[in-house]
């Protein structure tokens, strides 16, 4: 039924050998579903594109959207986060819970591109899980995790659950029963401004409200790249200055080039600027690159990017989408 499914997928009791055995597979850049309280996650080493990679491709996500970056505590989200007033009060209150926080990324900031779909902020969260907790210690790093079912399908709350969708295509689950809060988490931006609620989830307004001393503000529809985005129009991913053209063979003057596999079309070695996603031809390798080579390019001066042809199957799919919002994004 599954044409990827080539992975034995370990199940792990939720004992300390299946927190190490976790813990290892992950930080061997594996993809492993873990229990959170909210739902389970597909977690990945946040630090690392290629492991984030296998998430979206694990999951046949038609889209590079944004993951929330798990972390052990407020100490190692801050980190990866710049956290204001308003964002540390509900950090304090809320953490650890089913509170996602979204906040500028912090310099020296380590959950990679790919995990931020190449926003310059970042979802945080310290998730109440005994076992996501002693991983995330183990680790020391963030972890990448959505929840752990295919695009578009219901979120898990059982380790079960997660092997009938998920299985063949993961390294492992972590069974640690059933998820006690059964949704996902809120997510809030705290950005410029007036923070904002993204998602509703585990963490009422109210409770929220509370907290924060005023009244929440909603997502806005016009969002500059950094700017809160709520999830479903995530539209406004970095969006390249550069004019970028689609299946090019041949070069423009002034154009840079963004290339796939070994062999450089003819008409596009004089680039003014040359990025390749994957020599070898590695559609998770182009995954793990491509935030970083669109920035790269951008800031080369080039005038626009041509991108070199891609295929579109498996992990290509999300690459050519994310390529085409990029492309269309320019007016
Ligand atoms: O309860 C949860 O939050 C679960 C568990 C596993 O922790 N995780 C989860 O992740 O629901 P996911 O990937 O399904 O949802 C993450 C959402 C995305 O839809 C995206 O809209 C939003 O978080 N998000 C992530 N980074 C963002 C950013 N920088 N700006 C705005 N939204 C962001
Ligand atoms: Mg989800």
């Amino acid at each position: 039924m599954n044409p990827q499914a080539t992975t034995e997928t370990e199940i792990l009791r939720g004992d300390a050998d299946g927190i190490a055995r976790a813990t290892a597979l992950l930080r061997a850049g594996a993809c492993v579903a873990l229990p959170t309280e909210t739902v389970y996650g597909l977690a990945a080493d946040a630090t690392d594109a290629r492991a984030v990679a296998g998430i979206f491709e694990a999951k046949g996500r038609p889209r590079f959207n944004p993951l929330i970056a798990h972390c052990a505590d407020f100490e190692s989200a801050a980190r990866e986060g710049v956290f204001n007033a308003d964002a540390r009060r509900l950090a304090e209150a809320f953490w650890p819970g089913p509170l996602t926080l979204v906040v500028p990324l912090a310099d020296g900031a380590r959950v990679c591109d790919l995990a931020r779909a190449g926003l310059r902020s970042v979802a945080l969260r310290v998730p109440a899980h005994p076992l996501a907790t002693a991983i995330l210690h183990a680790l020391d790093r963030p972890l990448a995790a959505p929840s752990a079912n295919p695009s578009g399908r219901i979120s898990p709350t059982s380790a079960a659950h997660v092997a009938q969708d998920l299985g063949g295509r993961i390294a492992a689950i972590l069974d640690g029963g059933d998820t006690v809060i059964g949704l996902e988490s809120t997510i809030v931006a705290c950005l410029d401004g007036e923070p904002r609620l993204l998602r509703p989830g585990g963490v009422s307004r109210a409770a929220l409200e509370a907290i924060l001393g005023r009244a929440l503000a909603d997502p806005s529809e016009h969002s500059e790249p950094t700017a809160p985005v709520a999830p479903g129009m995530l539209t406004s991913h970095y969006a390249p200055r550069a004019r970028v053209r689609l299946d090019a063979r041949m070069i423009a003057p002034g154009e840079a080039a963004l290339l796939f596999g070994g062999t450089v079309p003819e008409g596009m070695v004089n680039a003014v600027a040359v990025e390749n996603l994957s020599e070898t031809g590695d559609l998770r390798e182009a995954a793990a690159a491509l935030f970083g080579a669109m920035r790269a390019l951008d800031e080369s001066g080039a005038d626009g990017i041509a991108v070199a042809p891609i295929p579109d199957h498996g992990l290509g799919e999300a690459i050519m989408d994310r390529l085409s919002r990029a492309a269309a994004d320019r007016g």
